[in-house]
């Protein structure tokens, strides 16, 4: 049985990450398209020269050409800008919207069956965009924000409780931008809500514990802009590869896991028509499956106006002509 194809468009900084992090897993051969000329090139052949100490059996092939990526099985979209001190995820729109446009053309010209998941900012306005121009249908078509921002919280919290991230489960939905909205109700730590964990450190200072657990949420919500921030030069990396490779590995290995992403909704948490982070079963049909529940007033209220956000960069978007 051949290798599955994992294509990345856009070999940058998180297409380089990618490209290693799919090899070192053997998730499948890679190829790797960049307008860049020999960047792509390059950077593969150096991650293919590590293959026997890394000991994997993935080829590694980058190129110039969107043919390369003829008949992948999963692409992964990093093409675009990054962001730089200062600026906004939506900052990026009219460069990554022109951008976008063409890597839809190329995916959808030589890669019309493979299941794709965009990286590229502002990712609900990304997403929605390359579904459009690629008409693939929409379990096919996925942002990557959910796992990541989720990750980040995670972090936060087992630093702040001193204990092991392994053991933490938190989710974030709604959109990849500040409105995100971090699930308190169900974030745990194996099945003990974070809340009794706060409290039970601050000695039963109730105030204390929402006190520290708010600010958490928004240390989740700037986690971007604070590696922004930091780096000087361009935006989060490792982070956004590693959120984007377990994505890839439900899929491939039709893994059903529950991952938060940007998916389509077609009334579920009441909305209808939009790509917004919720939790999905990826499998080898990509979104098998959103999977609603009711949220509580208050994240009902949170998910309107991160929704209302979604709705803000979509209008953006077409006013420019996208
Ligand atoms: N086709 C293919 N590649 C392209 C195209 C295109 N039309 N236009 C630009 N690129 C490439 C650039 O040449 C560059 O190598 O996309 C790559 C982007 O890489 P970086 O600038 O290093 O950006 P990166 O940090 O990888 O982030 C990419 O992900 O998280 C988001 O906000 C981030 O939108 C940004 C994207």
């Amino acid at each position: 049985m051949g290798l599955k194809k994992i294509a990345l468009v856009g070999g940058g900084q998180i297409g380089g990450v990618l490209a290693q992090l799919a090899a070192m897993r053997e998730l499948g051969d890679v190829v790797m398209v960049d307008i860049k000329e020999n960047l792509p090139q390059g950077k593969l052949l150096d991650i293919a020269e590590a293959a026997r100490i890394d000991g994997f059996d993935s080829s590694l092939v980058g190129s110039n050409d969107y043919s390369a990526i003829k008949d992948a099985d999963v692409v992964i979209v990093t093409a675009g800008l990054p962001r730089k001190p200062g600026m906004d995820r939506s900052d990026l729109m009219s460069v990554n919207a022109k951008i976008m446009t063409a890597v839809a053309n190329g995916v959808r010209d030589n890669a019309p069956n493979a299941i794709v998941i965009i990286i590229s900012n502002p990712l609900d306005a990304m997403v929605t965009l390359f579904q459009k121009i690629s008409g693939f249908p929409k379990n096919r078509v996925m942002g990557q924000a959910g796992v990541l921002d989720s990750a980040r919280f995670s972090a936060f919290l087992a630093w702040e409780l001193n204990v092991s991230v392994k053991d933490v489960n938190a989710m974030v939905l709604g959109g990849h931008g500040d409105t995100m909205v971090p699930l308190l109700r169900y974030a745990n730590v194996n099945g003990i809500p974070v809340t009794t964990l706060l409290e039970r450190k601050y000695k039963g200072d109730k105030a204390k514990a929402a006190e520290v657990l708010e600010a958490i949420v928004n240390r989740t919500r700037k986690a971007g802009g604070e590696v922004v921030g930091l780096l000087g030069n361009g935006s989060a990396f490792y982070s956004p590869a590693s959120a984007a490779i377990t994505m890839t590995e439900a899929i491939i290995k039709n893994q059903r896991r529950i991952l938060p992403v940007a998916a389509y909704l077609t009334g579920e948490f009441g909305i209808d028509g939009y790509y917004i982070g919720v939790p999905a079963i990826l499998g080898e049909n990509g979104v098998e499956e959103v999977v609603g529940f009711d949220l509580d007033e208050k994240e009902t209220a949170a998910l309107k106006v991160s929704l209302d956000a979604v709705k803000g960069n979509l209008a953006f978007m077409a006013e420019l002509g996208f």
